[in-house]
């Protein structure tokens, strides 16, 4: 039988020391807080409401589930190691199938448990107290989140017209020095790609750690593989979270010099990736060319649906080449039409509304034909309808 814990002595300088449960006894967080560093404290974490919904558009996710012939090779695989052992920290095996798959060298291959914590790795190892990273305005919001809490100083450089990159803008403020620049091509959450040639003049005209991510690179634009070859100040990050739809087993990469990749290895947990989702990425990197038909299905799905999109009235439909596409919303508050969306046609976007260079914009992530085809016919009403005046 068990017994419940017993509860810590109420502090006597706790102020809730009369409400039932344990939260009512609870000390006064101050002292606690007081240990933690100011720069993290004044962060936003990085979470998302959990809706449900019956199209779920957005994170980004592969709308089509690892397939089940696949799942069993990786249960298979995965039931025949003994679990009772840890896993190999960098299997050898994986590091050469990566390598001949990407086109680079075994030894430059650092997996991680999804491409977060190679994210966190990287700038862990690289960044001292006060060292500027400089990134994109708007990108993916952990890298300004990862920054602060290792006391780094994040400099933003605005996306130009229609979200292209402004290399110019980047290498200039990359001119302080900074240690680290961030670029996610095709970037989260606006689509826009870097055009080909430009991470070799960033990196020609600056002195940083250039970070590519690539989460999304399968959908789109150049990838920077092919710069490993010319730079050991530049990172390529992958993940399987987005094309391969491998989001819930955790599974991403870094490519970089052999000499860095050994020092980024230094910034990640031992055994950071369990058995599991190590056998996962092998079988996914063995069925490439079927997982790849795939993502071919998704880009024509997109481009199917950016057509489609641009035919309603009070939208901008902004350029992409990932698996997302963003849209501003002219005629009505994005909230609105985000809610509507939700709460009438069960299909859940992202609203990112809230950053100022994303006023009334919302991003949504590609699905099935079906799901895109729901999202027109959803928007068509919506839009059709009006609805300042519903209030709603
Ligand atoms: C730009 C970018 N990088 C990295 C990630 C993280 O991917 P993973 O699932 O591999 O941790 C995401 C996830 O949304 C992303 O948008």
């Amino acid at each position: 039988m068990s017994r419940r814990p017993t509860s810590p002595t109420p502090s006597p300088a706790s102020p809730s020391t009369t409400s039932p449960g344990p939260a009512g006894r609870l000390p006064a967080a101050a002292d606690g807080l007081a240990l933690i560093k100011p720069a993290v404290q004044s962060q936003s974490g990085y979470s998302l409401a959990a809706l449900q919904a019956r199209r779920k558009l957005n994170q980004n996710e592969s709308p089509f589930d690892f397939p089940p012939a696949m799942k069993q090779e990786v249960m298979e695989q995965a039931a025949a190691q003994s679990w009772q052992r840890y896993p190999a920290f960098a299997p050898r095996d994986l590091q050469q199938a990566i390598a001949a798959h990407y086109g680079w060298v075994p030894d430059g291959v650092v997996v991680g448990n999804g491409s977060n914590e190679l994210i966190q790795a990287t700038l862990a190892v690289s960044l001292r107290a006060g060292d500027v990273v400089v990134a994109p305005s708007p990108t993916f919001s952990l890298y300004r989140l990862i920054t602060g809490v290792l006391g780094g100083r994040y400099v933003s450089v605005p996306l130009g017209e229609n979200f292209r990159y402004d290399t110019g803008g980047l290498i200039d403020a990359a001119q302080e020095p900074a240690r680290v620049i961030v670029l996610n091509s095709p970037n989260n959450p606006t689509g826009s790609a870097l055009l080909p040639g430009e991470v070799e003049q960033i990196l020609a005209r600056t002195g940083a750690l250039i970070v590519c991510d690539e989460a999304y690179q399968d959908f789109g634009g150049p990838s920077a593989i092919p710069v490993l070859a010319h730079s050991s100040r530049v990172i390529v990050l992958r993940t399987f979270s987005k094309a391969f739809g491998l989001a819930g087993l955790r599974f991403g990469f870094c490519l970089a010099h052999p000499a860095v990749a050994e020092q980024i290895a230094k910034g990640k947990l031992p055994y950071n990736v369990n058995l599991i989702t190590l056998a996962a990425a092998r079988v996914a990197l063995r069925h490439a060319a079927a997982l790849g038909a795939r993502v071919d299905e998704l880009i024509a799905v997109r481009e199917r649906f950016l057509a489609e999109l641009r035919r309603l009235p009070g939208l901008e439909v902004y350029p992409t080449a990932a698996n997302f596409v963003l849209i501003r919303c002219l005629a009505q508050p994005a909230r609105q039409v985000f809610q509507r969306l939700h709460q009438q046609h069960g299909i859940l976007v992202r609203d990112v509304s809230a950053a100022s260079e994303l006023a009334e914009c919302l991003r949504i992530s590609i699905g099935t034909s079906d799901d895109m085809d729901a999202v027109i016919a959803a928007l068509r009403e919506i839009l059709s309808e009006g609805g300042r005046n519903r209030g709603e």
